[in-house]
């Protein structure tokens, strides 16, 4: 036994005593060897006193949540405890306990560590992890016992809806915890929870939250997916403390009805059925008939290429940016996007800038750093907001550019009072814009650059509604691997990434084809798919399209504000090639050119669209025999498979 051991269990041997030595099952733990202490460092040292402060007496075990923090960086300790939501502080405690004496047999030296029990999770590590999301040390764990054929359906989707209720309860609610039960026969029940870390954002919950219950084994008796920042479960038995959870929580009066849903009376939509049926018949017909408009010019042309500008010329002086933007005041702050805080700014000529304040560090060197914002500076087409320069002062690292006036796209799409200001005509050359920005990083611009997170706040508006796509060249700048087909680092957000880039990291031009199809969507419906809720099934803007267009009802999808002043002919075309976009294999998802093409000219054919992808609905045949193959015997009951090593960044 290690000094280090034996001092920590002297202590407990001392003080925890008293508290009941109950036993807590183990369930897995990720702390990669990779990085590991020296026995008498400070960093041992100052893991040694938040570990203790955090299974001290005083610990917020009522809340079931605590943090601290030893030391300065590179020794700085972030550690936190998670206890299961329904857990009273003596059971939350005595696992915290029982869960640091435990991390010190099964990562004995290792600088950051997550170990999982079935009442807690105890975090440490030398890197920023609270109010973070991340996915280092994820696993999912299923009973093998797979749910009779003829319940099977019923069990999925009783089981994905009532967890998709309690993940919007759960990431309002202060403990960010929900547990709930649902019949899925006549006598049997599903018991399922979901719970974050309190530190997160109701955003970064969600999101998480939406990852975890995503990859649940739908069609077994019993499965969680467990992260560091967030985990889900269900179980065909009670798992949680039901009365617990009763008092935690009044029961809800009855289901919320969501506003803007159903406002509309049985005589129009019957109208717009009727008379999409007719359309699209006469579509099918005959493309032609209602086309008269003139094959647009989708340019695809940079702005002007030749000013080649060398890094130090972009390089701009910290106090310049300092003054620009007031010291980075709260009031010049207009938003957060993935990867820090954005300023407006002001120079002193007049001329208007946004300032992004990265707020993660970079993992590269400043030359390497500045490298790449040259790359990024070249790429110039009017559909992307122009980087003008960056700033490198200490370890503060800057990029500013172009400011463009209007607000992001989600700030008028996703907004009742605004929505109105972008009618048919608007949306239209948005989706254009948007294509032709990205096919100008796909393909024309010399570089292969992936966007990787495309979204509506990251498409910026002009003054004349012109689409300007924002964050691009991100992962060079961060020095993540733009070659590698698989990545460690997932930047991506919820609700627009592929599934493939989803569930296994990778990521193509095919990943950002997906994103762009989930936009067309969007732009198209005025929904958020990744906030989409329908009591009829569909869990997502995509799956609904689908059926809306299985139905042969496309135009029940239109956002209401456009659906009477719009190019039904366009319309119909732009979700068609919305739902080509996410289809499931990314081969036969089409590449921005053919998208191009397919929205400037109506004569060219489309293919049929396919059932898209729904994350967890239908799990891949494959990776079920993959993982019952995994199972090493009979005698293991839980199967372990995608403990990937990621993180997410999203927004
Ligand atoms: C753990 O709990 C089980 C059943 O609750 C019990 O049989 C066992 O003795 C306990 N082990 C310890 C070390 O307390
Ligand atoms: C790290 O762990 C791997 C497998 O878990 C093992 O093969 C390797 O020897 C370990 N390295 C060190 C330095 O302990
Ligand atoms: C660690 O500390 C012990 C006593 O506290 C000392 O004997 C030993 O030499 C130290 N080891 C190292 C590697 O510093
Ligand atoms: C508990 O109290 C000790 C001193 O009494 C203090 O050092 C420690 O930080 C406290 N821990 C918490 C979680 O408040
Ligand atoms: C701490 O762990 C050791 C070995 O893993 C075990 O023998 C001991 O009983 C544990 N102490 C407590 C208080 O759980
Ligand atoms: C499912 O099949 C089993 C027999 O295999 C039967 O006992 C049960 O009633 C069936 N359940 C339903 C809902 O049909
Ligand atoms: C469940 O919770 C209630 C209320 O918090 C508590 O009185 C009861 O002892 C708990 N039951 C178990 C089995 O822990
Ligand atoms: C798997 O499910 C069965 C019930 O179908 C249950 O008895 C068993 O305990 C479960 N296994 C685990 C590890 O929870």
């Amino acid at each position: 036994m290690s000094s280090y051991t034996r001092i920590i269990s002297l202590l407990f041997f001392s003080s925890f005593l008293a508290v009941c030595a109950q036993n807590h099952t183990y369930v897995y733990h990720d702390c990669p060897n990779t990085t590991t202490y020296a026995r008498n460092s400070t960093y041992s040292t100052n893991l040694r006193t938040i570990l203790s402060s955090l299974s001290s007496p005083n610990a917020s075990y009522t809340t079931g949540f605590q943090t601290a923090a030893s030391g300065q960086a590179p020794d700085r300790v972030t550690g936190l405890f998670l206890c299961r939501g329904d857990l009273s502080p003596e059971v939350c405690r005595s696992c915290v306990v029982f869960s640091v004496n435990d991390s010190l047999t099964r990562c004995p030296n290792e600088r950051e560590a997550v170990l999982y029990y079935d009442e807690c999770m105890l975090r440490y590590s030398h890197r920023t992890i609270l109010s973070t999301l991340s996915r280092n040390g994820e696993a999912v764990f299923r009973n093998d016992t797979t749910i009779p054929s003829n319940q099977s359906e019923r069990f999925g989707n009783v089981l994905m809806s009532t967890l998709s209720q309690a993940v919007a309860d759960a990431v309002t609610s202060p403990r960010k915890f929900d547990a709930r039960k649902a019949e899925y026969t006549a006598a049997r029940n599903v018991y399922l929870l979901v719970q974050c870390t309190p530190d997160l954002t109701n955003q970064d919950c969600s999101t998480c939250l939406q990852v975890s219950i995503n990859q649940l084994p739908l069609d077994k008796v019993g499965g969680r997916f467990i992260l560091p920042s967030c985990n889900s479960r269900f179980e065909t038995y009670p798992f949680y403390n039901q009365t617990a959870v009763k008092a935690l929580s009044p029961p809800p009066v009855s289901a919320p009805e969501r506003p803007g849903k159903s406002g509309k009376s049985n005589g129009s939509v019957v109208a717009i059925v009727v008379s999409t049926i007719v359309v699209v018949l006469l579509l099918l017909a005959g493309y032609c008939f209602f086309t008269k408009r003139k094959k647009e010019a989708y340019d695809t042309a940079p702005a002007s290429d030749d000013e080649i500008s060398s890094a130090d010329s972009l390089q701009l002086d910290y106090r310049t940016i300092q003054a620009a933007t007031n010291y980075f005041s709260e009031s010049n702050n207009i938003g957060r996007g993935g990867f820090g805080e954005v300023y407006k700014g002001t120079f002193p000529n007049g001329t208007e800038v946004a300032v992004k304040r990265l707020s993660k560090t970079s993992g590269q060197g400043e030359a390497e750093f500045k490298n790449e914002v040259a790359v990024v500076a070249k790429l110039q087409h009017r559909n992307l907001v122009k980087l003008l320069g960056f700033c490198l002062e200490g370890t503060e690292r800057i990029l500013v550019y172009e400011y463009v006036p209007n607000k992001s796209l989600d700030y008028f799409l996703f907004d009742p009072a605004k929505e109105g200001q972008l009618d048919w005509d608007h949306r239209y050359k948005i989706i254009g814009g948007i294509a032709r920005g990205i096919l100008y990083l796909h393909q024309d611009s010399r570089l292969t650059i992936i966007h990787r997170d495309l979204k509506a706040s990251n498409i910026l508006l002009d003054a004349d509604m012109n689409p300007k796509v924002a964050d691009f060249g991100m992962a060079r700048i961060f020095g993540m691997d733009q070659t590698e087909e698989r990545t460690r680092r997932i930047v991506g957000t919820y609700g627009y990434m592929s599934p493939e880039y989803a569930m296994r990291g990778q990521y193509s031009m095919k990943s950002d084809v997906y994103s762009f199809g989930v936009l067309i969507l969007e732009i198209i419906s005025g929904k958020k798919n990744n906030s989409f809720f329908e009591t009829d099934g569909a869990r997502d803007l995509v799956t609904y399209a689908w059926r809306l267009w299985r139905n042969e009802t496309p135009l029940d999808l239109v956002a209401p504000v456009i659906r009477h002043n719009c190019q039904i002919n366009k319309v119909v075309r732009c979700i068609h090639i919305g739902l080509l976009c996410v289809r499931e294999d990314p081969a036969n998802r089409p590449t921005l050119s053919t998208i191009v093409m397919m929205l400037s000219s109506n004569t060219v054919t489309l293919p049929v669209p396919k059932q898209p992808k729904f994350f967890a609905q239908s799990r891949p045949k494959k990776d079920l025999t993959d993982s019952e193959q995994s199972t090493k015997s009979s005698s293991v009951p839980w199967s372990i498979d995608g403990a990937s090593i990621t993180e997410l960044y999203p927004r």
